[in-house]
C-alpha cells in the first residue's frame, strides 16, 4: 500500500472536518488513496495545492498533473488523444453544480450522478473527467465505447488512476456508472487494485 504523501495535501490536513462515520481501513485524509464519498467529507475551505494541466485551464494537484500528463503522452503514442474535461472544482462550484442537477432531475436522481458539495472527489484535486478530443460522448456513458474510453479504462492503472465509479457498483460508491471519472491514487494502489480485481476504493479498504 502506498505510503507516499502529497505534501501539498497534507499541509491542509488541519482544515479538515471529521467524518460522520468511522473511516474504512483507508489512508488518513489527504494521503494518497484517502476516501472521499457520501460518508467521508471535505470541509468547505479545503483546497489542495494546484497546477494546470499543460495547455489547458484544468487543474489538479502537481503530482496528479504529472501522472495525467504521462498518461496522455502514452495514449498519444497509441494514437489516442485524451482531453481533460473537468479537474479540480471548489466547494462553491460543486454547490452550484449540484443545485443545477437537482433542479433538472430532482434531488434523489441528482445525488446518483452529482456529488453534494463537500463530497466530490473533484474538490481533492485528484479527480479528472477524461474525454476524447473528438468531443464524442463527453461525460456520457457512451464514452466507454469510444477508443479513448477503452484505452483509459485499460491503461489508467499504470499511471496511478482508477475508474472511480465503475459499472454495477452504485451500492458501494453511491454513484451511477461514470466511465469518464478517474481518480488519482498513485501507481501502487491502482496496480494493486487491478491485480486483486478490486473495483472500488471502498471495497479495497474493507477487504
Ligand atoms: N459526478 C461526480 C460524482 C461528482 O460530482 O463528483
Ligand atoms: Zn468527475
Amino acid at each position: 500500500m502506498a505510503k507516499k504523501v502529497d505534501p501539498g495535501l497534507n499541509a491542509m490536513a488541519s482544515k479538515a472536518t471529521d467524518s460522520s462515520k468511522p473511516p474504512l481501513k483507508a489512508p488518513a485524509k489527504y494521503e494518497l488513496g484517502f476516501i472521499v464519498n457520501k460518508d467521508h467529507k471535505l470541509s468547505p475551505s479545503y483546497k489542495p495545492a494546484l497546477k494546470a494541466i499543460p495547455g489547458t485551464s484544468k487543474q489538479m494537484t502537481p503530482e496528479a498533473v504529472a501522472a495525467f500528463s504521462k498518461m496522455r503522452k502514452a495514449a498519444k503514442k497509441d494514437g489516442i488523444s485524451l482531453t481533460a474535461v473537468s479537474g479540480y472544482r471548489s466547494y462553491a462550484r460543486q454547490k452550484v453544480l449540484f443545485a443545477y442537477y437537482s433542479r433538472q432531475l430532482g434531488a434523489k436522481q441528482a445525488a446518483r450522478v452529482s456529488a453534494r458539495p463537500g463530497t466530490s472527489e473533484h474538490q481533492t484535486g485528484l479527480a479528472m473527467d477524461v474525454g476524447a478530443s473528438s468531443g464524442r460522448c463527453v461525460i456520457s456513458k457512451c464514452f466507454a465505447s469510444t477508443r479513448e474510453g477503452k484505452w483509459v479504462a485499460k491503461n489508467s492503472h499504470k499511471y496511478g488512476f482508477i475508474m472511480r465509479y465503475p459499472k454495477g457498483a452504485e451500492k458501494t460508491t453511491g454513484y451511477a456508472y461514470e466511465p469518464w471519472h478517474f481518480r488519482y491514487v498513485g501507481t501502487a494502489i491502482a496496480k494493486d487494485m487491478k491485480s486483486k480485481k478490486v473495483k472500488t476504493l471502498e471495497k479495497y479498504y474493507t477487504k
